[in-house]
């Protein structure tokens, strides 16, 4: 199995969540790899993702931009271009004898890879598999998501699993926004990360729930 995990945004908790994933699969005994294809400004989420997964994939990321900025543009300053047919080649290489391959996106759904590509672009391009929205329980997520679901919806892209993670500082809207995205008719958001660690007894016991669904089970009632 295949899973994409695709951010709202930046800083919304894909690492986390993918972190989470990779510690309940190895847990659990099934061969895993959670890659970072694109990483700019370092290599620290390939390098935990890597730390967490079962299986060790090098080089990686497959393109390490050192500038923090936009993927598109740390490629432009280094006279590199990103190349979605070359990540889906890497990511179908190194996922052979790998039962599942977590694949962490950089940056939001509509960030740039290239001048004339997106993150949207590498999920057309990477299917079939299955696609996990990640989105920070905070304030403005609401529109964040209502966005991404919009654009989702044009691309027509397969309905993906939404989930949220509690972000580092907690505001007045975390714990209401699951509740409130299903109320609006937005999304039905099927899980949320509790904080902690991503190793952690609440996080594996959500990490597991997600996996059961992302196999096709339907959702636990509650
Ligand atoms: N459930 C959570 N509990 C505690 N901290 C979290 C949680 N989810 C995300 N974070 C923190 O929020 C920050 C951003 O998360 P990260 O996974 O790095 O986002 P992204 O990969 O989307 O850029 C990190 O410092 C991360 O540790
Ligand atoms: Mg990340």
């Amino acid at each position: 199995m295949r899973v994409v995990i695709v951010g709202s945004g930046t800083g919304v908790g894909k690492t986390h969540v993918a972190q989470a994933l990779a510690h309940e699969l190895r847990r659990t005994g099934v061969r895993c790899a959670a890659l970072k294809p694109v990483e700019s400004g370092g290599r620290e989420d390939a390098v935990a993702l890597g730390q967490a997964s079962a299986f060790h994939v090098k080089p990686s990321p497959l393109y390490p931009l050192a500038r923090p900025v936009s993927p598109h543009l740390a490629a432009r300053f280094q006279g590199d271009e990103i190349s979605i047919p070359r990540i889906v080649e890497w990511v179908n290489r190194v996922s052979q004898g790998v039962e599942v391959t977590l694949v962490e996106t950089a940056g939001g759904l509509l960030s740039p890879l290239s001048a004339r590509t997106t993150n949207a672009d590498l999920v057309a391009e990477l299917l079939p598999a299955e696609v996990l929205v990640v989105a920070p329980d905070r304030l403005g997520v609401l529109h964040d998501v209502t966005a991404l679901h919009l654009a989702w919806r044009a691309l027509k892209l397969p309905p993906p699993t939404t989930v949220l993670s509690c972000p580092p500082e907690p505001d007045p809207s975390t714990g209401t926004n699951a509740a409130e995205l299903e109320l609006l008719g937005i999304v039905r958001v099927a899980a949320v990360f509790p904080p902690g660690q991503p190793d952690d007894q609440p996080s594996a016991t959500v990490a597991s729930e997600v996996l059961r669904l992302l196999r096709g089970g339907s959702p636990a009632q509650v």
